[in-house]
């Protein structure tokens, strides 16, 4: 009999709940969630939207007048009729508008790919199809043009109770019904491997609706096997040598890719986030990168792939784990390029890496790493954007600066070059060169002093405006002695945005001003504290915003990861944030996911006419859903969106939204 273990112990990426950086108090106060979920077991009792505002006509009679005012919302920069919020099996979209699914997970990418075959997969048939759990969803034009280009998807996790048959054992503990998982074979390691990386595959508008270009000459996969070049300061460095790259400049693959970006000449960079998950075993006693691999969790042993793969197994490859934790750029021009781990752009929980070309043609990268009270930072290249010579771009990643963020009380931020040899990024503190510094880039923060920041995820620059969004999506652990102006909130179970101007409005300013945007959580509850306008309705309002993106007008969509039945009563979407005039910080739901997901993308075609999404992970959780009420697993699924086939497991996809009839979405 095989021994079973919990899927609960395995990486979650989405929750982090066992990932505390080394500046967490590990005991535990009653956080804002707690209070809550007290709230929302309410719901039981009552039914639909009407519990909803039956609760808020309980909780408080200042949410009536709130509602009220919702229903004028004049001035918001978004018009559509709010989809409504709750939590069932499907996706749902606002009135007016429709949600194909483009691409699911095993679909077919090239002319040869086998179809999908959910009891017979291998690792030679993921590698031919989309992979599993995709989060960024860039979009780079062929030709210019908003109706025909290469999307980009990455593929961040696995989830192996839902994807593979036979895995899941149902026990009952104390009573509780829970699910408990046996040991992966090889084989379904290797289908891991292969469905985990990124896709590139060409897609057209025929008609008004989006197809994949089975047979697209650029169409690629990308896996946590492929071959890719270390570069910049760290390529070639002692502490990246392991037996099977002497050299230290060739890495296998890519994993965790969350977030990312499309650069100004066209190249797909892909975060690589929650690296730890991977690996397994012990350092050598005494081991030079104990400290190092702490500050980062490393190893936290979710994945088996260390008992197939010595590289993924610390005590055989104590170096490979400081090959992971980059930004990789992908050439997607070339199918054979070999991508670049871009090392100048520093070694942290990578949660994206959107651009912006600055005032003298840098190119300016805002970037998030995902872990409580860790940082904010930005690369500035050295080098200035070639609009004219894509290939002078090349290796722009290469040479810049990296800085991280310390926002003071007084609503300034100054962005602290992270630069060995400047302050306290020497010899006396452990680091003989650059390579050093950017290894441990969290350690190289932590001396500057920058501030603790409640999870940062996406941080988007908004070329309109000339403002940046920060999304920091939730921090239970912060304590009252810890908050700071930045940071306000104790037990921040919600999150909140912030807002950046670089003075100068120049985005690779080493100063600038910032300020809290929006408080998320449920604002007709006092205790909560958020902050969203009071034209925000029973709907509008939302938790945990972690993926975001401006549309060509300059409008924020708010995507959130880790709303559900016990959190917010309500599934995780895509919102639509005013940040200009009187409707500043209205916010209104636009699309949701089904039950266990967590919404991803997003993402606006250049004519604004569609909105890509990604739905990660549904069919992850159902055991605090009414409508399902137990474990979710392959065999027993609290959804089987998006085919609804008996014989056919859920499936991440991606999915356009378009307007019926046409048309710029929101106008
Ligand atoms: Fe992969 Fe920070 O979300
Ligand atoms: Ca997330
Ligand atoms: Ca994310």
């Amino acid at each position: 009999m095989t021994e079973h273990r919990s899927p609960d112990a395995r990486f979650r990426t989405s929750l982090l709940e066992d990932n505390d950086g080394p500046a967490n108090n590990p005991s535990e106060n009653s956080t804002m969630g707690e209070i809550i979920a007290a709230r929302f077991s309410r719901r039981g009792f009552l039914k639909g939207s009407l519990a909803v505002s039956a609760i808020a006509a309980t909780v408080s009679p200042l949410a009536m007048i709130a509602a009220n005012d919702a229903r004028a919302a004049e001035g918001s920069a978004f018009k559509f009729d709010e989809l409504e919020a709750g939590i069932d099996d499907k996706h749902h979209v606002a009135p007016g508008y429709d949600a194909d699914v483009l691409l699911r997970w095993g679909d077919p990418l090239f002319a040869d790919s086998p179809d999908f075959e959910p009891t017979k997969q291998s690792a030679e048939a993921q590698v031919r199809q989309f992979g599993y759990n995709n989060d960024y969803v860039g979009y780079i034009a062929i030709d210019g043009s908003a109706e025909h280009g290469l999307l980009v998807v990455n593929h961040e996790y696995t989830n192996p109770h839902l994807m593979f048959p036979g895995i899941v054992k149902i026990v009952d503990k104390d009573g509780k019904k829970s699910a408990e998982l046996a040991p992966l074979s090889k084989q379904q390691v290797d289908v891991e491997m292969a469905a985990h990386g990124g896709t590139i595959v060409e897609i057209r508008k025929d008609g008004g609706k989006w197809q994949v270009v089975r047979d697209g000459k650029l169409n690629r996969r990308i896996t946590a096997n492929t071959e890719m070049a270390l570069s910049g300061p760290v390529a070639g460095h002692d502490r990246v040598k392991t037996n099977a790259d002497p050299s230290g400049t060739k890495v296998l693959g890519t994993i965790n890719n969350c977030a990312g970006g499309v650069t100004p000449w066209g190249t797909y960079v892909m975060a690589e986030e929650n690296i730890h998950g991977y690996f397994s075993g012990e350092l050598p006693e005494g081991h030079k990168e104990a400290a190092n691999y702490k500050r980062l969790g490393i190893p936290e042993g979710a994945y088996e792939w260390g008992a197939h793969y010595d590289r993924f197994n610390l005590a055989k490859e104590p170096n490979e784990a400081n090959r992971f934790g980059w930004i990789v750029e992908v050439d997607v021009n070339d199918p054979s390029s070999t991508p670049r781990k871009r090392t100048a752009m520093g070694r942290f929980k990578h949660e994206g890496a959107e651009s912006i070309v600055a005032k003298d043609g840098r190119v300016v990268f805002y970037l998030g790493d995902d872990e409580r009270f860790d940082y904010v930072y930005k690369f500035v290249t050295k080098g200035t954007f070639n609009a004219n010579d894509h290939a002078a771009n090349k290796d722009l990643l290469d040479d810049g600066t990296l800085h991280v963020a310390k926002f003071a009380e007084d609503g300034s931020v100054e962005w602290l070059p992270i630069v060995f040899g400047q302050g306290p990024l020497t010899a006396e503190n452990g680091f003989a060169g650059q390579a050093d510094v950017l290894i441990e880039t969290r350690r190289a923060a932590d001396l500057l002093g920058a501030t603790k920041m409640d999870r940062p995820e996406d941080i988007q620059p908004n070329g309109v405006n000339g403002k940046v969004y920060v999304m920091l999506t939730n921090n239970s652990k912060r304590k009252a002695d810890q908050v700071d102006a930045a940071n306000p909130r104790a037990g921040n179970a919600f999150g909140h945005i912030i807002e950046i101007s670089e003075d100068g409005g120049d985005f690779a300013a080493t100063k600038g001003k910032w300020e809290v945007l929006l408080k998320c959580g449920d604002p007709s509850v006092a205790d909560v504290g958020a902050t969203f306008s009071t034209a925000t309705t029973a709907n509008g309002w939302f938790g945990m915003p972690d993926n975001c993106a401006v549309d060509s007008a300059g409008r924020l969509w708010v995507a959130t990861d880790g709303q559900g039945p016990k959190a917010t009563g309500r599934t995780d979407g895509l919102w639509a944030v005013d940040t200009e005039g009187a409707a500043r910080a209205t916010s209104k739901l636009f699309f949701r996911v089904p039950i266990g997901a967590e919404m991803c993308g997003p993402l606006f075609a250049p004519d604004d006419q569609t909105a890509f999404v990604a739905v990660q992970h549904p069919g992850d959780g159902g055991e605090d859903w009414e409508g399902f009420g137990r474990p979710s697993y392959y065999e027993d699924l609290s959804t089987r969106w998006p085919d609804f086939k008996p014989d056919m497991p859920v499936r991440p996809a991606v999915v356009a939204i378009t307007k019926q009839g046409g048309g710029k979405i929101a106008v």
